[in-house]
């Protein structure tokens, strides 16, 4: 599916992962990793597994994400083992051969059942550790020391720093999505699609099926745009389709990209409020700078975000009256965004270091998923909202704040659901790189 990356950023990258996983083992006191790719899971008495999932500890080593029952074995300062397994099974169709421009880098040894990943092990390790999801002690090859926090800690907050090699995964992955979400918009715009044709057209655009997304899209139409995860996909089109909300991705050797884009079918406030809140978040992407403290991005957001509110009318009183009363927050309850990489909502948003320390959440926003300030090479997600969520307005309605919105509007906003504009913006200095805009402006 994506271009191979140049087999020296790949070793680069490499390099980077041994160095995180030398100093991640010394503050575990082992000199020994076992990386393990996962095992499918069934169903509860049948023999139907579910979609597989790679733990990414395992991706990160290497780009391959479709092959369970496989090790990565390192031993400090040694060429990393790789335990492939490919199963002797012609019920299945096996996991394709290791591929030289990463396989080379690897001491790599075919087998064809899970269990004899254990002969492989190297003898007297002291003290190894297991990175992964072991459903059974054999899976975990017997060792004890499953996942240290201490190890844990120092990997997730090394995997929040990109190298050349996962920026290029990343970018590839925002290109691959603006393609399937400029087919996506043209299946809006014909009027007459549903939610499901329009999922449909975006799957079919990059030759995906939909295991191969990063996340389950969002896809919907009208008054659905306020559901924040809204998880169905109707058959049949409305009689009229006012908006449209889809938030989507793809991925490259399991890197995601995560983009939501908000499109309104007529003119008038719901799309004025589209151009208001495009123009609000390109503000924000471009203070995603070094040094940045996301949870300050997050509270400045509420604060354009009432500012809009007010100029479009449909917030009354003061922007700071719309932000005490807890409005803005009614209006977008969910945070500025998270960081990216092999996890939609990559690791490492909640520590300040690699000993783990926590970092503070604000009282106000306790669930933003990233309290930390911003450093080179991070990708980020920059997500603002607006919705019109009954519950919520509905609260705000029989308070005292209530004066503080015109119902008017809101009642005018309600068919068409929703707005979020998601893209995602590598840290670069002060020059932020907005991988989703760059990928859309090159299509
Ligand atoms: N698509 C999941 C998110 O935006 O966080
Ligand atoms: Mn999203
Ligand atoms: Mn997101």
């Amino acid at each position: 599916m994506a271009t191979q990356p140049e087999k020296a950023r790949y070793l680069q990258h490499l390099a980077r992962v041994r160095a995180s996983y030398d100093a991640a083992m010394d503050v575990a006191g082992a000199d020994t990793a076992v990386v393990f790719s996962g095992a499918l899971r069934y169903a509860f008495r049948d023999d139907h597994a579910y979609p597989f999932q790679v733990n990414a500890h395992f991706a990160w080593w290497l780009p391959v994400t479709d092959v369970p029952d496989s090790y990565v074995i390192y031993r400090a300062g040694e060429t990393p083992i790789l335990v492939y397994c490919l199963p002797d099974d012609f019920w299945h169709l096996p996991p394709a051969k290791p591929d030289p421009y990463w396989a080379d880098a690897f001491d790599v040894r075919i087998v064809s059942q899970p269990e004899d990943a254990r002969s492989h092990m190297p003898p007297q390790s002291r003290a190894p550790i297991f990175i992964g999801e072991a459903q059974t002690k054999a899976q975990a090859l017997g060792l004890e020391r499953l996942n240290p926090r201490a190890a844990l800690h120092y990997l997730d907050n090394a995997r929040t720093a990109k190298t050349d090699y996962e920026l290029d995964r990343m970018r590839e992955a925002s290109h691959i999505a603006a393609r399937a979400h400029t087919a996506a918009a043209e299946a809006f715009a014909a009027g007459d699609n549903s939610e499901y044709a329009i999922h449909q057209a975006y799957l079919s655009a990059i030759d995906y099926i939909d295991a191969d997304l990063p996340y389950p899209s969002i896809v919907g139409l009208n008054e659905h745009g306020a559901v924040l995860h809204y998880q169905a996909r109707d058959r049949k089109a409305p009689e009229v389709s006012r908006s449209f909300l889809i938030d989507a991705g793809a991925q490259s050797a399991g890197y995601a990209s995560d983009i939501t884009r908000t499109y309104s079918a007529e003119d008038g406030l719901f799309a004025d409020l589209i151009a208001g809140m495009d123009e609000l978040q390109q503000a924000v992407c471009g203070q995603v700078v070094a040094g940045a403290d996301y949870r300050e991005l997050h509270v400045d957001t509420h604060a354009r975000l009432a500012q809009l509110l007010t100029d479009s009318r449909v917030g009354k009183g003061s922007a700071e009256a719309l932000i005490e009363s807890g409005i803005t927050r009614a209006i977008l309850p969910h945070g500025l965004g998270h960081y990216l990489g092999l996890q939609v909502h990559d690791v490492g948003g909640h520590i300040a270091d690699d000993k783990g320390t926590p970092t503070e959440r604000p009282d106000s926003d306790p669930a933003l998923r990233l309290t930390r300030p911003l450093s080179d090479n991070e990708v980020v997600t920059i997500e603002p909202g607006l919705y019109i969520i009954d519950s919520l307005l509905d609260a705000v309605r029989n308070s005292e704040h209530k004066d503080l919105l015109d119902w008017n509007a809101i009642e005018a906003l309600r068919p068409f659901g929703g707005i979020r504009i998601e893209d995602n913006v590598r840290i670069n200095g002060d020059t932020p790189e907005n991988l989703t805009r760059n990928a859309f402006a090159r299509l």
